[in-house]
């Protein structure tokens, strides 16, 4: 069991780089330049506060969190989650483009009617403007590479193709990972059949960013081939190695390797005996558990991230570890029960850790339910609201749409958000979840959801279809739904 919970431990900053002990914060190393790092990040303390008390329980901490067990966290002490102070924006001018001049110029049209009807429905515009949507992907929007078929009427409606023409404001929150932003937004777009923006959009590790402020050498690991690495790239991160160029320099550090000359080629071996790693980030699930772990473990129990070394006392010369979300199991395309994920991966390494050392290991884990990534989402949402609207401020009724109750539907609720849960993923259920009830209520899919938070905003008979044929002329009165004959 891990040592004392004092309070000089509980209110820690990464910042602080007295020595971990057991029990205490993770340290950051580096604090020469947090004046300038301070304007850049945003420091969210881990939401942990009934537990972090409560050192019985730390090792239990890797089981699902339930509100009704008042255990609001998985990060287990009082370490704070960096993340950036305004939401990074997208590279790209767009991730999708109309198919043809026609689609375009249709749309033009549309706009230009669109904007005459809202100016005769000022009240309902103001109530759309004031909602937003948070939709979680796998179990939500799509299984995997699979559409979930209601998900497309759904967006295509929020997009504005509802009496209002108007675009009510919604983004992506997902514990998914392991791929640059742009390569899923452009993924997802195409699996959606409708746009979808990086500035909409949050992954797990997205938030995670901040974190090239602190450290300079990381391994980073999960995901398929080397995407983690360009992703890491693209945030900033200078010194970024993954598991596969430790492979490429010295194969017999994971005697169960999986390793191709396909990626031997594009490994970057250097000599990692000289090399001194500050964290490590699991940033999505491990294609490759006998070498991730072996690695993991291997940098854990080192002096001050070095390989090929151990050290004296591995809890005072640990590196941070970092995963960027802790979800148990997730649904696919398998037919049965849904499937093992992150969340599953770090008890094995908590539990090699304990069964090595003796003590608990510290961690933080990023995504849902985590308060750090909600603050976030609220920095996208505004960001994202400007984009659309022009407006730069978080609409005051959110609702988030999820599958899993441990992780969307907790995390919504105590945000304090509108939660509703949906029966195409992990939740089967016949009522509401009873350990993380979803506070707007229980529906088949995601498209019942979206209607059913409509109507409650902008009235019962609002209409989920944008009519080509108004006439904001001829039907001025009010009811914009009446069509020129
Ligand atoms: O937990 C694995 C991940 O794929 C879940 O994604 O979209 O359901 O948060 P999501
Ligand atoms: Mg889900």
């Amino acid at each position: 069991m891990t040592g004392s919970h004092d309070s000089s431990h509980r209110d820690r900053s990464p910042h602080d780089t007295r020595p971990s002990v057991a029990g205490g914060a993770i340290p950051i190393p580096g604090d020469a330049s947090r004046e300038r790092r301070e304007s850049e990040v945003v420091e969210v303390p881990a939401t942990r506060s009934q537990i972090s008390d409560a050192a019985q329980f730390m090792h239990n901490l890797s089981l699902s969190p339930s509100m009704k067990e008042r255990r609001p966290s998985r990060n287990s002490f009082g370490t704070s989650l960096p993340i950036p102070r305004s939401p990074r924006r997208s590279r790209l001018s767009s991730v999708y483009t109309a198919e043809d001049g026609r689609t375009l110029s249709a749309s033009v049209t549309r706009d230009i009617l669109a904007s005459q009807v809202q100016d005769m429905a000022k009240e309902k515009v103001q109530a759309a403007k004031n909602m937003a949507f948070a939709f979680d992907i796998d179990g939500v929007l799509a299984h995997g590479n699979e559409l979930i078929p209601e998900a497309a009427e759904a967006l295509k409606m929020l997009n504005g193709d509802n009496e209002l023409g108007i675009k009510i404001p919604y983004i992506l929150l997902t514990n998914g990972g392991g791929k640059t932003e742009e390569e899923r937004c452009a993924q997802l777009s195409n699996i959606l059949g409708v746009p979808i923006s990086t500035n909409q959009f949050i992954q797990s590790h997205t938030p995670m960013q901040a974190l090239a402020e602190y450290y300079e050498t990381v391994l980073v690991l999960g995901g398929e081939g080397f995407k983690v690495r360009d992703c890491a790239e693209s945030y900033g991160f200078k010194n970024v190695v993954h598991p596969k160029d430790i492979l490429a320099w010295d194969p017999t550090i994971s005697p169960w390797r999986n390793f191709t000359p396909e990626e031997r080629a594009q490994a970057r071996p250097r000599d990692f005996s000289k090399i001194k790693f500050d964290a490590i980030l699991v940033f999505a699930d491990s294609r490759d558990y006998a070498t991730d772990m072996q690695l993991i473990i291997d940098l854990l129990l080192s002096e001050n991230g070095r390989l090929l070394t151990r050290a004296k006392d591995p809890v005072a010369s640990r590196i941070p570890i970092y995963f960027s979300q802790g979800d148990l199991h997730f649904p696919t395309d398998h037919k049965g029960p849904p499937r093992l994920t992150q969340g599953a991966f770090r008890i094995a390494i908590e539990a090699q850790y304990k069964a090595l050392t003796g003590v608990d290991l510290e961690r933080v884990v990023y995504g849902k339910p985590e308060l750090a990534t909600y603050k976030y989402a609220d920095e996208v949402l505004k960001a994202w609201m400007e984009e659309i609207h022009n407006e730069n401020r978080i609409p005051q009724n959110i609702y988030m749409i999820g599958d899993n109750p441990a992780s969307d539907i907790i995390g919504g609720n105590m945000y304090g958000w509108n939660t509703c849960l949906v029966r195409t993923g992990v939740f089967k259920g016949e009522g509401n979840d009873p350990h993380n009830p979803a506070s707007f209520g229980v529906f088949d899919n995601v498209l019942e959801a979206v209607k059913a938070a409509v109507r409650k905003e902008l009235g019962k008979e609002f209409k989920f279809k944008w009519n080509d044929k108004i006439n904001p002329v001829l039907h001025g009165d009010g009811d914009v739904t009446a069509a020129v004959e």
